[in-house]
């Protein structure tokens, strides 16, 4: 079954054609450019750019998969969570596709389709796992006990790890998305050179919060300007990434440990980090658990994740009708569309 995939939940704007898990095209046109000189996502920029280039995305999608639109048997797309005006972009793109060729529309929630990216890139990975969904605007542990039933057992109280790692790099004068650059900066820093906040949750073990280590690096960096001192900046970036890593990599561990699961999986914008994959690694090493984190051009927003998890969202029986609307915030068990 050929899926046309969409994807427009923030600043990328994606399209694939898809057939199970397996890839038959994906493009990406990243947005990233346009809104670095903001220092972040400006949401009316996003939904702009997606109209202008969704529609030639959509068809360079269907060229590159070497089919033409009518072979194409549903289509699938992001309607949740997501910047809400970025998603009715794509949502209203894959209606009028849908009711223009007279097949099925499937549903997709955002942070679903960033685990089954999981899916495209390990052949062998099946449910049940645990699995940690790090990106700009979400945090969460994931159980996921089939390909669409789950639930989040941890997430954030207040910034997603990836937003906590964009405002970092900002106040350290470094580009939008601050991810890759902070890592960089952090390559040849002493990870000790800073005790930061390790923030817990009581009664909730698997919870985190990330705005006191954000406020923490903004204050250092404040401090050091306004005594006009020298700030050590890879030693701050290195402890920074330390701190996420030791919230989020034990927290992950000992839900598979208390779930019963010998897989680990990592979905996600930030799964690209190298400390954290380190961690990961060592971690799952020493409690000999499976781990499975995927390839650099999975991790971050594309159309591909979004076809595969459609895949098993059609074989649930997930169908949209031309009643489909967008949604800002969805959980991950409680499906509505
Ligand atoms: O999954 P994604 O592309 O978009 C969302 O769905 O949010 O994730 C983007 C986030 C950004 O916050 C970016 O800074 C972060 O992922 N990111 C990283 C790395 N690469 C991207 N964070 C830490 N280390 C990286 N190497």
């Amino acid at each position: 079954m050929k899926i046309l995939a969409i994807e427009s939940s923030c600043d990328e704007t994606a399209a694939a054609v898809t057939q199970g898990r397996e890839v038959l095209s994906s493009v990406v046109l990243s947005q990233a450019d346009m809104h670095a000189i903001y220092g972040g996502v400006v949401p009316e920029i996003a939904s702009r750019n997606h109209i202008t280039a969704i529609s030639r995305l959509a068809q360079a999608a269907v060229d590159q998969a070497g089919i033409e639109k009518e072979e194409l048997d549903a289509i699938a797309v992001t309607y949740a969570p997501g910047l809400i005006g970025a998603l009715l972009v794509g949502v209203n793109f894959a209606k009028g596709a849908a009711m223009a060729l007279g097949i099925p529309l499937i549903p997709v929630h955002h942070v679903r389709g960033h685990i089954a990216a999981n899916y495209i890139a390990f052949p062998q990975l099946e449910p049940p796992f645990v699995c940690l969904a790090i990106s700009g605007g979400n945090t969460a542990i994931v159980d996921v006990r089939g390909y669409t039933d789950m639930s989040i057992i941890g997430t954030t109280h207040d910034d997603a790890a990836g937003e906590c790692f964009d405002k970092a790099a900002r106040v350290l004068g470094l580009p939008y998305p601050g991810g890759v650059p902070l890592q960089n900066l952090a390559k040849d820093g002493d990870d000790g050179a800073f005790d930061l906040p390790h923030a817990k949750i009581q009664g909730h073990p698997y919870d985190m919060s990330f705005s006191g280590l954000k406020t923490a690096v903004v204050n250092i960096v404040h401090n050091a300007r306004q005594k006009g001192e020298a700030l050590d900046e890879a030693g701050l970036a290195a402890s920074f990434q330390r701190a996420v890593s030791e919230t989020l990599v034990p927290r992950t561990m000992a839900a598979a440990e208390s779930l019963g699961y010998d897989t680990v999986v990592v979905a996600g914008g930030v799964a690209a980090n190298v400390r954290i994959r380190a961690d990961f690694e060592r971690a799952c090493e020493k409690s000999g658990r499976k781990l499975f984190v995927p390839p650099l051009k999975l991790c971050g927003d594309n159309a591909a994740m979004i076809g595969c998890q459609g895949y098993y969202e059609y074989m649930a029986g997930a169908r949209a009708g031309m009643e489909l609307n967008a949604y800002a915030n969805m959980d991950i068990d409680k499906v509505v569309f």
